[in-house]
């Protein structure tokens, strides 16, 4: 019989909210962050880094969830699909994906997210190649790619020049009340 693995305390944050819990020395990431964090948009897909579904950002730089000790996070920043929204205000992405049919089932959709946020961040003007380039760990079964890419072609316009799509600007009803404190 395997030794039970120690339990150790885990500090970080956690879509702007300080967390501190103690979790086993062995423990995924993606597992702290659903079952005891409360993350339940990352997803679990194929727990074994194909699929892309459980992508978070760690220090603002995407890590599948699911192929990530907890404990090499101990103090970082972290960012689930839940922290992409400011307020109530969306993040564009997510405006447009809702807009261009980027998401479908939605199954992989936060991890879609989670990767473009970041691709947006360092690079709010990528070209289809870098899009491209950026999504290639995440698979979706559902939308051919095609609305993905232009869903992020647009999330573009809306952060370089400013133009609102649709009413991307107007505050949406709070999905999660309670999570997040917002
Ligand atoms: S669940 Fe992590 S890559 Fe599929
Ligand atoms: S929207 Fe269904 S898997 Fe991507």
């Amino acid at each position: 019989m395997l030794p039970h693995p120690d339990e150790v305390q885990w500090n970080g944050t956690v879509n702007g909210e300080e967390a501190s819990i103690f979790i086993e020395s062995n423990a995924i990431l993606l597992d702290v962050l659903r079952d005891k964090i409360g993350s339940l948009g990352t997803k679990r897909g194929c727990d074994m880094g194909t699929c892309g579904c459980c992508s978070v950002l760690v220090n603002g730089e995407p890590k599948l969830s699911c192929l990530t000790l907890a404990i090499d996070t101990n103090g970082a920043d972290i960012t689930t699909v839940e922290g992409l929204a400011d307020g109530h205000h969306l993040h564009p992405i997510q405006q447009t994906f809702a807009e261009f049919g980027g998401s479908q089932c939605g199954f992989c959709t936060p991890g879609f997210l989670v990767v473009i946020s970041a691709l947006l961040s360092n690079n709010p003007q990528p070209d289809e190649r870098e899009i491209k380039d950026a999504i290639e760990g995440n698979l979706c079964r559902c939308t051919g790619f095609q609305q993905i890419v232009d869903s992020v072609k647009a999330a573009s316009e809306i952060l370089v020049s400013g133009n609102v799509v649709g009413d991307s600007t107007s505050p949406k009803s709070d999905p999660h009340p309670g999570f997040g404190g917002n």
